[in-house]
């Protein structure tokens, strides 16, 4: 059952290894490769309406606000909408510009996240149309809303959340299909889209298969007393997601930057000390990522890239190869073994894995 840990030693390795499935889940009756799109019936909003939208706003807090840094990344590139995250709990206090022709989108695992939710009851009360990507079903924020998509995830129970991220991901990936599909975007785009999600699920199975590499990897690192994570556009917000995973269950202090900003300050961090986990996909920036690993070995930073093929080992003493998909989607799958990575830390200093201090599973206080 969801509240048992089925033979795992805690629910987070658990939730971690159900991934294949919560993923399926998410894209059941949901991919039309008749018509190369996405059915989104709960979003509740015709061609013409969605159509007509000029922004995309995401509000979440913590590892579902980084989802929608992801999400606003693929409705860009595949609706061409201007998309921007901003964490809930910041917007609801700055008295915000609510715009008739922008289209809300708040995301939440638990629903309940009360700065979400006053995101939301602020925007309604502006007169702005605000869509839930929620996992629990019924919940106060799902309430709210006027439409969306839930996750169909499965109960998480661990508080560092995992298969929700990943479900919300593959969520914005339909809707960016969706909303790309009723613009400018090619049936021959949207079959390529069809496909990559479809592919998804045997493609976080093979990443799982390589649990024991990470698992070593995450016991070498671990003895550090901090790490970087870099990722630049697409690799960006897996690289904060990262950070994320691994401060919240391991305890390691971990930061994250765009790649693109090391020279811009953080470089005068790295050294033996400060290990980098580089999120590195294959696609056009290649290049200008191989420059930056160069630029910390340089420094004598260790790193560790994630990516599609195996760096020079002049650039990364270690890497994480992950299957390549449509570049658009490879974001999700790049940020499945850095879950296994901050699971193993944790492991390896022996913390307490499912419920960490000082965190709670929903935050429902201001
Ligand atoms: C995730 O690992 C964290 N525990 C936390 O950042 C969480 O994502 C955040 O509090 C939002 O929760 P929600 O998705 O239930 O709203």
């Amino acid at each position: 059952s969801s509240y048992d840990t089925g033979g795992h030693a805690h629910f987070l390795l658990k939730e971690i290894h159900e991934q294949p499935t919560s993923v399926e889940r998410t894209l059941s009756g949901r991919v039309d490769e008749r018509f190369s799109t996405a059915h989104l019936g709960g979003l509740n909003m015709d061609a013409r309406e969605a159509r007509a939208f000029t922004r995309v706003k995401i509000l979440g807090c913590g590892s579902a606000y980084y989802s929608g840094e992801l999400g606003a990344q693929l409705i860009e590139e595949l609706a061409r909408i201007p998309a921007h995250a901003e964490p809930a709990s910041e917007f609801r206090y700055r008295n915000p510009v609510i715009e008739a022709d922008t289209l809300y989108i708040a995301v939440s695992q638990s629903g309940e996240t009360y700065d979400t939710l006053a995101a939301v009851q602020e925007i309604k009360r502006k007169g702005g149309r605000v869509l839930g990507v929620v996992n629990t079903v019924g919940s106060a924020i799902a309430r709210e809303c006027d439409g969306g998509m839930y996750l169909h995830a499965g109960p998480e129970i661990s508080v560092a959340s995992t298969k929700a991220f990943t479900s919300t991901s593959i969520a914005f990936a339909l809707i960016a299909l969706h909303l790309g599909r009723v613009r400018d975007l090619s049936p021959a785009d949207g079959r390529r889209i069809c496909a990559g999600l479809k592919a998804i699920p045997d493609q976080i199975r093979e990443i799982l298969a390589q649990e024991k590499e990470i698992a070593e990897l995450a016991g070498k690192y671990a003895d550090h007393p901090g790490m970087m994570f870099v990722g630049r556009v697409r690799g960006w917000p897996v690289a904060r997601e990262g950070a994320q995973k691994l401060k919240e269950v391991s305890y390691v202090h971990a930061e994250a930057y765009p790649a693109s900003e090391l020279k811009h300050g953080p470089l005068a961090l790295i050294g033996p000390d400060l290990p980098t986990v580089a999120v590195v996909p294959d696609d056009e920036l290649l290049e200008k990522n191989l420059t930056t690993l160069g630029e910390i070995r340089a420094r004598r930073g260790p790193v560790l890239m994630v990516g599609h093929t195996r760096p020079d080992p002049k650039l990364a003493e270690d890497a994480i190869l992950v299957p390549r998909n449509e570049p658009e989607l490879d974001p999700i799958l790049l940020g499945i073994p850095l879950q296994l990575f901050a699971y193993y830390a944790a492991v390896a200093l022996e913390r307490d894995v499912d419920k960490p201090r000082n965190l709670a599973k929903s935050v429902t206080v201001e």
